[in-house]
Parts: structure tokens; sequence; C-alpha cells
């Protein structure tokens, strides 16, 4: 008999990612920092906020389709770039695939284990995710292979300062896979046989290195995950008028991604950005800053006429996507619920996921009485008090 490996909820994909993966892999998703009180308010924040359904004249057609960034998009639900390697051996271009199969964009990390020509051809609607590392000529220069390798748009994350040490310990990841490192993990891998056997049937081992983030001006091999990050880590912070620059030189959709306040929100759409995403980095950053839920409905207020304002950060079902967009987000990106579902059964899982969501919107929708997701308003949640932060709120938006 096989096994039924559809899921009903992304929690019951998570349980199966966590026995399938190697423990190191799973705690590199799991992630979070420090304490993790923002990886916890993430998913709890949603919690807080109940519905207001109606029970007679509901509609018997519910719509979700938007675009984002100057894409049709299908659902308000997009995939957010993640520096993962080793999940899965088609890592981000299943992932690419099963959002194109469901009619959703994809943001491809910087970080990711496959090329960003390869996950276009998977999925055209893809952007491609930069942070600020080197200078502004080795920047120029990514930007243009970003062009010239199809991406849709840019999303440049900016909420990240190398927060280390974790309560719960962090995994061990190698350098790169060698004989040595995969003697070291060999413990741990062979526990996890259905993994092994992906990889094995591919006929590749996770290889850890960052295959966007050579120079194409010189032709060095890619660079591993460390030493990238090593980089980056030792490049000075941008200021505002390197952001306002790096925008000058895309001349096309460019997302600010990792915005907490009030006055960061401003500043973006003063430099002209087409998106900003309300966001803790999945609760992987500063630990303590609040959910970004909690800070959207003060964001939305001072920018949400002049730039598109996604979420994202906990959002784990359909029920959560309409939360947000009920507080006046535009779509969300998902990060670990995607994770999961690749980990536990590769591009059909992160469908899985996709069609799992989807699900969860049509109830909330119906039970909303709503027949569009662009007729959703905080008057159909219930929103208990004290629940909202306003950060950096300036005086004049008082
Ligand atoms: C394991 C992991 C790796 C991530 N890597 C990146 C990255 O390379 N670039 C980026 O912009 N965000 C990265 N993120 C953050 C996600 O894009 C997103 O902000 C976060 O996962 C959303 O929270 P959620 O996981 O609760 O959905 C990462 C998140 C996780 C969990």
């Amino acid at each position: 008999m096989t096994r039924n490996s559809w899921f009903e909820s992304v929690a019951i994909a998570q349980r199966r990612a966590k026995k399938r993966l190697p423990k190191s892999v799973y705690k590199a998703l799991i992630a979070g920092s420090e304490k993790g009180v923002s990886y916890v308010d993430n998913l709890t924040a949603f919690s807080e906020l109940g519905f207001a359904p109606h029970v007679a004249g509901l509609s018997a057609k519910r719509e979700m389709s938007t675009t984002v960034m100057g894409q049709d998009i299908s659902l308000p639900v997009l995939i957010s770039p993640t520096g993962v390697q080793a999940v899965h051996p088609e890592g981000e271009v299943a992932v690419a695939r099963a959002a194109a199969a469901r009619g959703t964009a994809m943001g491809l990390s910087s970080f990711a284990s496959r090329t960003l020509e390869d996950v276009v051809e998977a999925n055209p609607q893809t952007f491609f995710q930069m942070y600020w590392m080197g200078d502004r000529d080795y920047t120029a220069r990514r930007m243009e292979r970003a062009k010239s390798g199809g991406a849709k748009g840019i999303i440049v994350t900016l909420d990240w300062s190398f927060s280390m040490g974790r309560d719960w310990g962090s995994p061990t990841i190698p350098e790169m896979m060698n004989l040595k490192a995969m003697l070291r993990l060999a413990p741990e891998v062979i526990t996890r046989p259905s993994w092994l056997f992906d990889f094995a049937k591919s006929g590749s081992i996770p290889d850890l290195t960052a295959p966007n983030l050579d120079d194409p001006q010189n032709e060095t091999p890619a660079p591993t995950f460390f030493g990238a990050y090593g980089q980056w880590m030792q490049t000075p912070p941008p200021t505002w008028d390197d952001i306002a620059w790096m925008r000058q030189q895309w001349d096309g959709p460019f997302m600010l991604k990792g915005i907490s306040r009030v006055d960061d929100a401003l500043r973006a759409a003063e430099i002209g950005v087409s998106a900003i995403s309300v966001s803790n980095h999945g609760g992987n950053n500063l630990d303590t800053t609040p959910a970004p839920i909690r800070m959207l409905p003060s964001i939305v207020d001072a920018v949400g006429d002049d730039v598109e304002v996604l979420l994202d950060g906990g959002i784990r079902r359909g029920s959560d996507v309409v939360k947000a967009l009920a507080l006046g987000a535009r779509a969300v990106m998902i990060g670990r619920a995607y994770l999961w579902g690749l980990a536990a059964n590769g591009q059909a899982g992160v469908e899985n996921v996709l069609d799992v969501i989807r699900g969860g919107m049509d109830s909330a929708l119906l039970g909303l009485g709503h027949s569009t997701i662009h007729d959703l308003s905080p008057d159909d949640v219930v929103i208990p008090p004290g629940f909202t932060r306003e950060l950096g709120v300036p005086a004049r938006h008082k």
C-alpha cells in the first residue's frame, strides 16, 4: 500500500519534515534568534485576532487573484526568499515549479542553491533577492546579472544585523560538503533514509555554494555559503543614499523587505520603491521585534496609497492571509510554510501547502461573506485592545 503523501495542514507538513530531515537541516529551517520571542510572537499574534463572520447572504464564489509588483497572481501569497540548502535535491527549482503550477510568484534568495536562470525557466514570475554586500560596482554587476537572468523585479532585504546565538543551540553546518563533513554528519543522516535516498537518486549531494553570488566580472567559482556570508558581514551597512542609488539602478519593480517602522516605510516611499514587506525576517533577526501583523496597520496607514504593502512572518494558514489582507496588506509572503512542504514531499509538497492556504482563505472569505479578497477590511476581524504596535511614527503623522 502506498502511503498517502497529501497533508491537510502546514503543521502536519512540519511534523513530516522533522521526521524526514537530518536534525541540523531541520534546525536550520526553524532558525529563530536569541530567546525566540519574535519567532513565537509571529505565530501567536495571528491567534490573538478573531473573525466576525456572517451566517447568511454569503457569496457562492470567492475571487483571490491580484497583482503584485506588476505580476498577475492567482492568490495573494508569494514565495518569500529563503537561503537554505540541502532541504531537497531540486531545491528552489521545485519551489518555483510549484509556485508556477499554482499561479504565483517566487522570490529567489541570493543565498539560494540553484541559479536564477534555472529558477526563471521553472517560473518566469521570479524576483531576485539581494542583500547589501560588497561595493556599489559589485552591486551594480549583480543587478545587471539579475536583469539578464530574467528577474522580473528585485527584493532588497535590509533587516539583518548578524545576531548570533540561540538559547536552543544552532545547527552544525559545514563550510563545504566534502568527505570529512559527510563523515561528521553521518550519524544524523543515516537515521533519515528517505532524505538520503532522494539525494542519492538525484546523483547529487548538497554542495553548500551560493551560485548567484559569483562575480560576473571574475571567472571565479561560486563562493561557499559561509564565504559569501563573511563578505557580507564585512560590508559596511548601507545608508539611505545607497538604497536610493540601488533603486535608481533598477528600472523595474523594487521591493524593500524587512520594514518595521513607519518612519522607515516613509523613507522607502520617498525613494520610490514599488513595494515594501513588513517583516522581522521570520523572527530570525533582532529578537523581541514585534510580529509584523502588529505593525502592519500603522504602516499601511502611512504609505498604503503610495506603495504596495506586503507582510511576511508567521503565515501558516489561509485564515492568517485573510487577517493580514483585512488589516491592509496587499499580499503576503510565506517562508517556513513552503519549506516544510518542500521537505515533506518536494514540488508536490509545496503545491500542497499553497492548496491548503488557498482552501483556508476560501473558507474564511465564505464565512465573512465576501466574494473577493478586495472587499476585506478591518471590520472583518476582532482586534483585541493593545494588539497593534506603532513604531517610529513621526509627529506629522500622529
Ligand atoms: C531558514 C530561513 C532562511 C531565510 N533566508 C532568507 C534569505 O536568504 N533572504 C531573505 O530575504 N529572507 C530570508 N528568510 C526570511 C524569509 O524570507 C521570510 O521573511 C520569513 O521566513 C517569513 O516568516 P515565516 O517563515 O514565518 O513565513 C529566511 C527565513 C528562513 C526561515
